[in-house]
């Protein structure tokens, strides 16, 4: 199989237009996906730069090989235009660098299409299509440099494997899958590890900074955004055995006991903590090599550590240094804050943390006595199992369902003069939007006790409108009833992902509309276009399981009021 490339058709270079023709697996054009990039003078030292499609209609787009066009149109241009004018060096490698990038491309084709289906099944809140075609890539990439490592320490078995803070477990899945004997460990089973088959070992369990959590029958440690403990993978790899290698891709910043501080503002964020990470694998003993993954993640960088740049015979010396250095580290980071830095913009973490967890901090009461004595980091505290969770999702139903529904009213209270415009805007139908507040207006109108039981989770007020997404639109501090018929029209919601704003099949018609329920000119959406119930003999079963429905339908964020 040929491995698909974007492959340029022409470069008008007197008109500065260059189109763009992708090919599919079998090398044919995909006629739908042809576009161009136009730049074009305004006047004197400005530029407009352009994209046209041939035909926007059938697209075909899967997030990584094949954009989508509002990706193109929002991020792709304005990159365009900040790459061609700013003048500095990239901070970072270029793309798959230390590998094969034809037989990446080759392989990564094949995989996509092996484990598309997962993205069909996958039972978890976040993004399938994101994480099942960044979790390919990532094992693509592994698979490659692993085949690569065989062939040149001429190894006869496939390398194994543990991936700490395996999270949904997709990656120790597909390695496995190719052949890798390995395993992950994560602190939190997810719902997902049922579904892969029992060749996929994945396991339930705190790791601790301890010579208890050491792997010396395994080739490769992997941390795949592995949060608090991405510095620890470098020591982990380094103690368990002189042949064990380590691969991370860092994300959120964590030093080894909570936030990593940033230093200096001399570069980026991102920039320093892989520096940081880098030295870490440094100070272990590692030649540390650095690449860029070809995944849509923002942050793209993995640091590996393949050989050593010591002799096995200075093992204990520099182990010496590691001590040394993981010590000086506690020193760098008393007294300062150990809440978590987190990456709220990658979706990889919605499932990942609450927003009060408790990490990697210097509260030391929680692990065993016995453990902190042999902890290479005394204090080192892992996240707790469950997560407690404090955005209003756990409030009673039926406090939730009240709440919602004064608010609603209050929108909709049609003795307002404040009413908002579009109602008189003739072109719609007199479907009641209501009027606009802003939450102080609301919070006004709510009695003292339920503002104190608001107040007591996290976000109060805002939150649980937010939450109930099918009701109400909360824009800068600004809460009105959502009006779906505009939804419907300006459905190029930039700050949505595209998969978010679909229900997912298994959660269509499981509750009931809101509107159609409890909205005096009922829903304005025909019931084949809510994904609501309209009436009970609409109602399908859920196959959430039960405490999971919050969260569902995917995309219309959870709503009011389950009538079932
Ligand atoms: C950001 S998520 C990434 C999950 C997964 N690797 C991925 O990329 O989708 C970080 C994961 O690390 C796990 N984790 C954090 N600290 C841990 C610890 N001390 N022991 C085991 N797992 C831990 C969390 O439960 C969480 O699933
Ligand atoms: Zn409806």
């Amino acid at each position: 199989m040929a491995a698909p490339a974007i492959c340029s058709l022409g470069k008008d270079l007197a008109n500065s237009i260059v189109t763009f023709l992708p090919l599919d697996e079998a090398n044919q054009a995909k006629k739908n996906n042809i576009y161009q990039i136009r730049l074009k003078r305004v006047q004197d030292d400005e530029w407009s730069i352009s994209l046209f499609t041939l035909c926007s209609e059938g697209w075909e787009c899967d997030g990584v090989v094949y954009p989508k066009i509002t990706w193109m149109k929002n991020e792709l241009l304005s990159k365009l235009a900040k790459w061609s004018t700013e003048d500095k060096k990239s901070e970072f490698k270029s793309t798959l660098s230390l590998i094969a990038v034809d037989k990446y491309s080759q392989l990564y084709q094949c995989l996509k299409e092996k484990y598309r289906d997962m993205v069909k099944v996958w039972p978890e809140v976040t993004d399938p299509e994101k994480f099942v075609y960044e979790d390919v890539a990532i094992a693509t990439y592994l698979l490659i440099l692993w085949e690569e490592e065989r062939s040149q320490k001429q190894l006869r078995e496939k390398q194994s494997f543990v991936d700490l803070g395996c999270g949904n477990g997709l990656l120790v899945h597909i390695l496995s899958n190719e052949g890798h004997p390995g395993r992950g460990i994560d602190v939190r089973r997810r719902k997902i590890w049922d579904m892969y088959g029992p060749q996929t070992i994945l396991e339930e369990s705190a790791i601790l900074p301890n010579d208890d959590y050491l792997f010396p029958d395994t080739d490769w440690i992997i941390g795949n955004h592995s949060d608090e403990l991405t510095p620890w993978l470098p020591v982990i790899a380094s103690r368990s055995s002189y042949s064990c290698c380590y691969f991370v891709l860092p994300c959120c910043f964590f030093n080894f006991y909570g936030k990593y501080n940033r230093k200096s503002t001399k570069k980026t964020q991102y920039r320093e903590y892989l520096d940081f990470v880098k030295e870490v694998g440094d100070q272990c003993g590692f030649n540390v090599e650095e690449d860029c993954l070809r995944i849509p993640s923002t942050k793209r960088v993995c640091l590996i550590g393949m050989s050593r740049t010591y002799p096995p015979t200075q093992e204990k010396l520099i182990d010496e240094q590691r001590t040394l250095y993981i010590k000086s580290q506690h020193t760098d980071s008393l007294g300062l804050s150990s809440k978590s830095s987190l990456d709220q913009d990658d979706s990889r973490h919605l499932d990942c943390h609450a927003s009060d967890t408790q990490v990697g901090n210097l509260d030391s009461s929680l692990v065993p006595p016995e453990k902190l004595t042999e902890s290479w980091m005394p204090g080192f505290q892992p996240r707790e199992k469950e997560e407690r969770i404090r955005n209003c999702a756990l409030l009673p139903r039926d406090f939730i369902d009240k709440t919602v529904l004064q608010v609603a009213k209050l929108l909709l209270d049609s003795n307002s003069e404040e009413k908002d415009p579009r109602i008189n805007d003739q072109s719609k139908s007199v479907w009641d939007t209501g009027r606009s507040l802003t939450l102080r207006e609301v919070a006004e109108h709510l009695e003292v006790d339920t503002l104190q039981k608001l107040k007591n989770e996290c976000g109060g007020l805002q939150t649980l409108l937010r939450n109930n997404h099918q009701v109400f639109e909360v824009i800068n501090s600004n809460v009105s009833i959502r009006d779906w018929r505009q939804e419907v029209h300006t459905n190029t919601n930039k700050r949505r992902p595209e998969a978010k704003r679909t229900a997912p099949s298994d959660v269509l018609k499981t509750r009931l509309c809101w509107f159609y329920v409890n909205h005096p000119s009922g829903c304005p959406r025909a019931a084949e276009s809510c994904p609501y119930a309209h009436g009970a003999e609409e109602l399908r079963p859920s196959l959430m399981p039960r405490k999971n429905r919050n969260s569902a339908p995917d995309g219309y964020c959870s709503s009011s009021l389950v009538l079932m």
